[in-house]
């Protein structure tokens, strides 16, 4: 597999990781079962995406909305996070080697406040890293991230450090999680559903959508592929004819 393999690649690929629970129930098991399958998932794309010559690639991991699911379940899932963070502190050099920049989007206050270290610390770490860009959305609304930026460029303005014709679309990206990154190119949701979930909403102003029926946890790189190519047949206008 390699670059040449497309002709135009998306800047930013963003990847809604649907279908676990299905997946576990299918098979008779936990829905915790479908989410560890799902992280195994996650490690084999985020590592080929960057193999092929995406730049910049974020997964959902857990939305703000996601808290109101069953304890068990949630507890799960951030262990699997913990597990990761582990993973990646114990292979740095070799993540440090491969230019792997890791971000995590999203609100931390109700993150545990062991697990929010070592975000923190993983990203002051890899931050010099520049050849793949993988961010994890953890904690992340898109209409929650925008407020955000509202109340920040309010509280700018109240402060008199910017003015009120000043604000331009620039300012809003500016305080975004994703700031300097380049808005998302292609937007791949598996397992059937078709929605946006609250995603990057800023971001894929302009996104193009792939969807498949395939579970999450059975997502392979031949349906990134299949994304990819999709992606490359697509008339992209951004508003123009
Ligand atoms: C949505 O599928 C999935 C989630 C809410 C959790 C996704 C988390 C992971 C795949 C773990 C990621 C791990 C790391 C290390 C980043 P669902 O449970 O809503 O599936 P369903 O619609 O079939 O019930």
């Amino acid at each position: 597999m390699s670059e040449q393999k497309f002709t135009v690649l998306p800047k930013h690929v963003a990847v809604i990781m649907d279908g676990n629970g299905r997946w576990a129930k299918k098979r008779g098991l936990p829905r915790t079962d479908g989410h560890i399958e799902g992280a195994k998932t996650f490690r084999r794309i985020g590592e080929y995406a960057g193999n092929i010559g995406v730049r910049h690639i974020t997964f959902y991991a857990f939305s703000t909305e996601n808290w109101s699911r069953p304890e068990a379940e949630i507890k799960g899932i951030m262990h699997l996070f913990y597990d990761y963070l582990e993973e990646a502190f114990d292979r740095l050099d070799e993540n440090r080697e491969k230019g792997i920049r890791l971000r995590f989007l999203g609100d931390r206050s109700r993150i545990d406040r062991e697990l929010a270290g070592m975000m923190d610390r993983i990203e002051a770490v890899t931050a010099d890293c520049s050849k793949v860009n993988l961010n994890i959305a953890l904690n992340y609304g898109g209409q929650q991230e925008i407020l955000s930026a509202v109340r920040s460029i309010a509280a700018d303005v109240q402060n008199g450090t910017l003015l009120p014709e000043d604000i331009s679309l620039q300012s809003i990206e500016n305080r975004l999680f994703t700031a300097g990154q380049p808005p998302v190119d292609l937007m791949i949701r598996p397992s059937g559903e078709q929605r946006i979930s609250n995603f990057l909403l800023w971001q894929s102003a302009y996104a193009e959508f792939w969807y498949s029926d395939v579970l999450w946890p059975d997502f392979t790189e031949r349906d990134f592929d299949e994304a990819l190519a999709a992606f490359e047949k697509r008339n992209r206008r951004f508003g123009g004819i």
